[in-house]
């Protein structure tokens, strides 16, 4: 089984596969992968990176890792690859969010855009554009640390995603925070 662990820059995507890694789990980056690979095509001018292929980012995970018992496929494109079974999508709150990324030194231009993303609930849409509601989960962040959100992921595939409603999609509602740059 393949699960994608989605989300905002800043949610937590590499801490928290660090850690399913250290229980044992198999953890694919892909943006390494695209990297390693040369999946590109082309360049974004605008935020000075590159764009990756998904398609060929799919095959390439298709083929290597479907038949696998459970892989992490870790990377805030992840939920694009039509191959995932499953989609976890990590969101934090809008003020945790900053700090974090201000933690990890980014620009101030770049943790707006990034907030804006994750108040847009943009990983969220573009995930359920491609996948049933059924196979996606959100996980709040905000007051967890990643140990918790470690035990939390390792619990759901305990229980095969099932009962899990606390996790259903659109429980998540940061909109009100849009109202704060005014
Ligand atoms: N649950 C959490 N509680 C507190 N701090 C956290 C939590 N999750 C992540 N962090 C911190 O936030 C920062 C960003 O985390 P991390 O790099 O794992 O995010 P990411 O989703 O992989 O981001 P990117 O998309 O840029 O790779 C790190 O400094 C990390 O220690
Ligand atoms: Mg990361």
């Amino acid at each position: 089984m393949l699960i994608s662990l989605t989300g905002t820059p800043g949610t937590g995507k590499t801490s928290i596969s660090n850690i399913l890694h250290e229980n044992g789990f198999e953890i694919v980056d892909i943006n390494k992968v695209a990297a390693g690979e040369d999946f590109f095509i082309g360049n974004d001018e605008k935020r000075n990176s590159k764009i990756v292929d998904v398609d060929k980012l799919n095959g390439y995970i298709k083929e290597n890792y479907k038949e696998k018992d459970i892989v992490f496929i870790e990377g805030h494109l992840s939920h694009l690859l039509k191959s995932v079974d499953k989609v976890i999508v990590l969101r934090c709150h809008p003020d945790e969010l900053r700090k974090r990324l201000s933690q990890k030194g980014w620009k101030k231009e770049k943790i707006k855009e990034n907030i804006e993303a994750e108040i847009l609930d943009i990983i969220l849409c573009e995930t359920v554009d491609s996948h049933p509601e059924k196979n996606v989960i959100e996980i709040d962040t905000t007051d967890m640390n990643i140990i918790d959100v470690a035990a939390l992921i390792m619990e759901i595939i305990k229980n095969k995603f099932e009962h899990m409603k606390k996790h259903n999609i659109g429980n998540i509602d940061w909109s009100e925070e849009i109202l704060k740059d005014f």
